[in-house]
């Protein structure tokens, strides 16, 4: 176990603070240490790509597999084709229309991508964040950083600056804090290696703007994973027992009340993660989460309202239906995961 470390937080409040800050972040990337910044998803914990021991020490503090394949980020399409052996049409017309933004696509590695980086595979994933801070990361810095979501392995990402201290304070070097992220839930990853295209991941970006632009995707069902035990994953964001909260979760297939008033019938300390017309609850039990009906912003409030339902001690939380549509596909995909319990595991 290594050392704990101090983690620098640096409150990005105005621009000679962000300026400042931004300084001070890239000389610690620059010398092999890990920086949590925000993205327009979630916060990442970052470090060099170009340096393999900077890497490692990402998965040591988040408790991350060593398989699983982390996003490079870079300022722009130009330093995206550096990362990769190569950059075919559909990459490019992607780039042009989603990039500044939370698409990351998959390519084949460059060379200079070390291993590490790609969790030993023969592709790299790479993203153009939209987020101010995190451009001027990157444009500051000069290199590519290698990102996952600053979250301890298995645990929901932050979209908060508390969020990641919470869960990782100690074990990285500086924090630039700057309040939620927009967009809520991570980014879309698509295999552009492949014909047709592979949607590994939903996200922000749907599938139906992705099949706007390359034409028709694959899409990967969640729990339709029939693949032999010796196959690597897919996508680790493939993993079904993901994006968990400490409360057991269970999805409804209507508003839910009957289900919150069962639980709060057996004393049980409920979530109830509902739609904005919902009645609000009378007793002391019940947490109420309530959330939009539009898809973008419920995404933006999902990860805040499970950390909220965690941090005041919900037992159990119970989701609202939400619309099959494809604009809630990455809702239905993050939930569908918090919710997955083996089909071993008691009370599931
Ligand atoms: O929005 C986001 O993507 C955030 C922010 C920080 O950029 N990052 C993020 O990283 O969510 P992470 O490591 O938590 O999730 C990365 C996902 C995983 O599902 C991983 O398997 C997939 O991207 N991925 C990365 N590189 C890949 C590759 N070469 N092949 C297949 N999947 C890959
Ligand atoms: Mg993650």
């Amino acid at each position: 176990m290594h050392g704990r470390l101090r983690t620098e937080v640096w409150q990005l409040a105005d621009a000679a603070a962000i300026d400042e800050a931004i300084r001070r972040a890239a000389q610690v990337l620059c010398d092999g240490g890990l920086v949590a910044f925000p993205t327009e998803t979630v916060y990442g914990l970052g470090a060099n790509a170009l340096d393999a021991a900077a890497v490692a020490r990402i998965f040591v503090a988040k408790g991350r597999p060593a398989g699983h394949p982390l996003i490079v980020h870079v300022p722009g399409e130009s330093e995206a084709q550096e990362v990769v052996a190569d950059w075919p049409p559909a990459a490019h017309a992607l780039a042009q229309l989603f990039w500044p933004g939370p698409l990351t696509l998959v390519l084949p590695r460059h060379g200079r991508i070390a291993s590490v980086v790609t969790g030993g595979g023969p592709t790299v994933g790479v993203r153009v964040p939209a987020h101010p801070i995190a451009q001027a990361l990157l444009r500051q810095s000069k290199r590519p950083i290698a990102a996952p979501s600053a979250n301890l392995s298995t645990q929901i990402s932050p979209t908060r600056p508390e969020h990641v201290l919470a869960g990782l304070g100690g074990r990285f070097d500086l924090l630039l804090a700057a309040g939620p992220t927009p967009g809520g839930i991570e980014s879309t990853v698509l295999d552009v290696s492949v014909r047709p295209c592979r949607l590994l991941r939903p996200g922000l970006i749907s599938a139906t703007a992705i099949e706007a632009v390359v034409g028709p995707v694959e899409r990967v069902a969640h729990g339709a994973m029939s693949r032999a035990a010796h196959d690597p994953l897919p996508s680790p964001g493939l993993a079904e027992r993901h994006y968990a909260p400490r409360a057991i979760l269970e999805l409804a297939s209507d508003d839910g009340v009957a289900r919150v008033e069962h639980w709060l019938r057996q004393g049980v300390r409920v979530g109830w993660m509902c739609r904005e017309e919902a009645p609000l609850t009378s007793s002391p039990l019940c947490i109420q989460c309530r959330l939009p009906d539009n898809a973008a912003a419920y995404a933006a409030r999902l990860y805040d309202c499970l950390h909220d339902l965690d941090a005041a001690g919900a037992e159990h939380i119970v989701v609202a239906a939400i619309p099959a549509d494809d604009e809630w596909m990455a809702i239905r995909d993050r939930l569908g995961r918090a919710a997955f319990r083996p089909a071993s595991a008691p009370g599931s």
